[in-house]
Formats: structure tokens, sequence, C-alpha cells
């Protein structure tokens, strides 16, 4: 650990604070947290939190997110420009209009939509349990969103009707990759395991040995007899993984898949959001009481 790190370990423990970081987090980043994940494992944490002030090393939906599950503790984050473009893809405006369009839909929520959007959802899901999420409804046909990519995995696991709202909602870094960049990888590494995100496009998808989430990849890594995996998602979760299976070999399934709003957070900014507890990201109390239901309805799953 260098310096600045010992510092904000020795700041935490002042602060009685907790630090989580979302698996796309730096190496320097993961190394001072207490805890990290895909976006469900983060979730089940921020539920689980017994000290009064979070610093949330993700993007704004995690955060708030967190916050929508602790209205009483202090959720910081270290640059509020960390912003998830996808989350900020469905309206609220789009989502009501698709309501009434469909009243008879139930409404899936990908935890990537703001505090407003969640308010509106019948549950919330990610992409380590979106087909247990939809197949857990009565409903045959679900109005999912925003991303049309995981919407397209949903519906090759289930007989049920599956919505895409809006229509077209994706992550643009997911969108990067490319079935050229999976078969040249192949070829070079005949013995690779192919782990995909759902957030690729279908015909990446298609390619996959498994579609999984962040922490999934990281536990199929750990279970696997297998030497070399490509990587199908944004490019440090192969430093993630390294860091939990040095003997491993994950390869980026392309080197500039890069989450830019995750690497906001540096260290420096990590220190003066504990120093200054800045910034605190607060979801307004009538949207979170609303949207605390579609989020315990999901974590009531996972239990
Ligand atoms: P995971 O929940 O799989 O970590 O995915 C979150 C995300 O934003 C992927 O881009
Ligand atoms: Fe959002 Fe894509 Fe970044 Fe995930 S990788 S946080 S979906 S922009």
């Amino acid at each position: 650990m260098n310096q600045l790190q010992k510092e904000i370990i020795k700041l935490k423990e002042d602060k009685n604070a907790i630090i989580l970081a979302h698996n796309y987090q730096k190496k320097e980043i993961q190394e001072i947290a207490d805890f990290s994940g895909d976006s469900l494992e983060l979730c089940i944490e921020a539920s689980k939190i017994h000290k009064p002030i979070v610093v949330f090393c993700g993007v704004d939906f995690m955060a708030e997110t967190a916050n929508i599950l602790n209205p009483d503790k202090k959720i910081l984050i270290p640059d509020k420009e960390a912003e998830c473009p996808m989350a900020h893809m469905l309206t609220l405006k789009e989502l009501k209009k698709a309501k009434r369009e469909h009243p008879d839909a139930a409404v899936v929520l990908y935890v990537n939509t703001l505090a407003e959007a969640k308010a509106e959802a019948d549950i919330l899901c990610t992409s380590a349990n979106a087909v247990q999420v939809v197949e857990s409804l009565k409903e045959d046909k679900i109005l999912f969103g925003p991303d049309k990519n995981l919407a397209w995995h949903v519906s090759q696991h289930t007989d049920k009707e599956i919505i895409p709202v809006p229509e077209d909602g994706h992550c643009y870094v997911h969108k990067m990759f490319t079935t050229e960049q999976v078969k040249k990888l192949k070829k070079e590494h005949p013995n690779a395991e192919v782990l995909i995100h759902p957030e690729c496009d279908p015909e990446v998808q298609k390619l996959a040995d498994r579609i999984l989430s962040t922490g999934g990849m990281l536990r199929r890594v750990g279970e696997s007899p297998n030497q070399d995996f490509i990587i199908g998602t944004e490019v440090d979760m192969t430093t993630r993984i390294k860091m939990e299976f040095p003997d491993k070999n994950p390869i980026p399934l392309f080197k500039e898949a890069i989450c830019e709003p995750m690497k906001l957070h540096t260290l420096p900014k990590v220190k003066k959001s504990l120093l200054n507890e800045e910034y605190a990201v607060k979801v307004p109390d009538n949207i979170a009481k609303r949207a605390r239901k579609a989020v315990e309805r999901m974590l009531e799953l996972s239990a």
C-alpha cells in the first residue's frame, strides 16, 4: 500500500466509514475498498451496512440505490460526475407512456436506472438475476428497460413477452465489442473460455461459453479448471480477476472498452470525499420510498 492509501484507511477508521467499489474500479481503489462486487452484490452489501458513512466508488445509480436502502446514512460519491449514460436513457416520460400502452405488463427495471424510474417499477433486476426476476412474476408480459441487450438475453430464457423500453437503451462500453474480436482471440487462445456480459450485442453473446454478470465471471474463473478466459466486459474486470486469482489468465476482449465515468474516482478524490464528507447522494424521500419497494422485492429473491 502506498502512503495515500494508508492515509485513506486511517481516515476511514476515524470516520467510522466503509468503502464500497464496483468491480470496474482501478486496482488502487479496489485495494482500499472494504467490499468489491457486481451491482447485485453491492446492493446486498448496501442493505447490510452498519456504518454511518459509505463512500461509494461506482456510478450514480449504484450510490442512489445504496441511499434508497439506507435513507439515514451518508452515502458519498468521490466524483459526482460519475454518471452511467445508460441509466439516463430511460426517461420518466417514456416509461409512463409505455406503462399506459401496456397496462397489463409488469415493469422490470435494470438497476442501471435513475431513482425516479425505479419508483415506477414493480421490481428491479441486475445482470446477475434478470432471468430469475422475470420468471418470478405472474404476468406474461414484461416491460423491460433500459438495456435492450439484457432484454434480449432474458427473452432467450423465458416464454414471456419481453418489451424493451426505450427501444434502443444500451451501454456504450459493451457496444464496442464485435464478433470479429471474439473470433480472433479464440483463434489465438483456442482453450480459452469465453465469458460475456449480457450488455453485449446478441451476436457477441451468441459466441459466449457463458453469459455472466461481473460477479458471475469472477466466480466462474475461480471454479473453472481452465487457465485462459476471454473477458467480454469493461477492461478493468481483468484487473479484478487477476487480483483475486493471480494464477489465471484473463484476456480482455477489447483493451479500449473503458467505462470513463467509473474511472473518475481516484485516491485523492476518495480522501477528499472522506475528509469533507462530500458528495452526498440523497434521493428525495417520496421517490426513495416507492423505489425501495422495487429494490427490496428483488433482494427478497436473493435471500
Ligand atoms: P454488473 O452488475 O454485472 O457488475 O454490471 C454492472 C454494469 O454496469 C455493467 O456495465
Ligand atoms: Fe454504465 Fe456501461 Fe459503465 Fe456499466 S459499463 S456503468 S452500463 S456505462
